[in-house]
């Protein structure tokens, strides 16, 4: 690792940063302009961004078409953390410290500010200057679709106030937070590099196991942190009724999951050199994370 991980952290986050600020409108009367810069810039931990940057950074340098794809998967992110707090998904009023968008704005808002931020993130992928773009499309299509993120998102609404067993939750997980992790990485990859099946299909590993583990970082969090620290509401799954790996397994049992979750995704790079490092300090970071 050249650059210490802190350092490569700081340039990832400057970097989508400015690429965030090129693609939203500018501040106007209309409140959906501010909404989007509202939930949109300054703001997350930027895992997904980091981790394009880092997939790409293992493979070759990191260019413009990097910063595209990584643009695209955090509109992505930041639309769908907009719909998902809102009243008829999980009716949530807190976000990143502050009042979460329909509360901010109104829901009318809420819900167009998260429709065009998808429309800004395919966007953001036809100025992607390489033969891989379509790809990168059809990639990002569908882990935000009906078979992706979405899916895992109403397999979520339907499994509130029921039990579900372990197999229901992991696919919901796997779904809701999962695939748009796995496609950071595998988009992160093809920005900048001709990438062979096999290698893909290693990186696409590791990506399914720290995002599952993201899911159940997340879920103990609600359950263990504090509503200061997570910036969100903690225990509101509890409070939902919401199925969880802490309510199927227990915090101990979430914990275990999390540290096998953890060794998969540093096995699956294993064939990777020093330059998958930063994918390796993700994982870390990801398992260790306290918000
Ligand atoms: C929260 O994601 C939603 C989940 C998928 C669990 P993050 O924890 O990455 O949210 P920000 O962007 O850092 O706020
Ligand atoms: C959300 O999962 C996953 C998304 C696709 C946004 P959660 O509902 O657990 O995320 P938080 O805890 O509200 O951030
Ligand atoms: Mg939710
Ligand atoms: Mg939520
Ligand atoms: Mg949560």
């Amino acid at each position: 690792m050249k650059q210490s991980f802190d350092s490569f952290l700081k340039t990832s986050r400057e970097r989508i940063e400015q690429q965030l600020e090129y693609c939203l409108p500018a501040s106007s009367n209309l409140p959906l302009n501010a909404a989007l810069r509202y939930m949109t810039l300054d703001q997350g931990k930027r895992i997904r961004p980091c981790l394009v940057y880092a997939a790409a950074h293992t493979l070759g340098p990191i260019n413009c078409d990097t910063d595209y794809v990584a643009a695209a998967v955090e509109l992505i992110h930041c639309y769908s953390l907009i719909h998902d707090d809102l009243p008829a998904m999980d009716d949530d009023d807190l976000r990143r410290g502050r009042p979460t968008c329909h509360i901010a704005y109104d829901e009318a808002t809420a819900i167009l500010a998260g429709d065009a931020l998808q429309a800004l993130a395919f966007e953001q992928l036809t100025l992607v200057n390489t033969a891989a773009a379509l790809t990168l499309v059809r990639e990002l299509a569908q882990a935000a679709g009906p078979e992706g993120m979405v899916k895992g998102q109403a397999m979520d609404v339907c499994a509130t106030n029921t039990h579900v067993d372990l197999d229901y939750l992991e696919t919901m997980h796997l779904h809701k937070t999962g695939d748009l992790i796995v496609a950071s990485v595998s988009m992160g990859a093809q920005s900048n590099a001709c990438v062979d099946t096999k290698t893909l299909e290693k990186l696409r590993d590791y990506g399914r196991a720290i995002g599952l583990a993201f899911q159940v970082k997340d879920d103990l969090l609600d359950s263990e942190g504090s509503t200061a620290v997570l910036g969100k509401q903690a225990g509101a799954d509890q409070q939902h009724n919401k199925s969880t790996y802490t309510s199927l397994l227990g915090n101990p049992g979430a914990k275990k999951k999390l540290a096998q979750l953890h060794g998969q995704a540093i096995k699956a790079l294993e064939q990777f050199d020093e330059r998958a490092d930063y994918l390796r300090a993700i994982a870390d970071f990801i398992v260790k994370r306290n918000h």
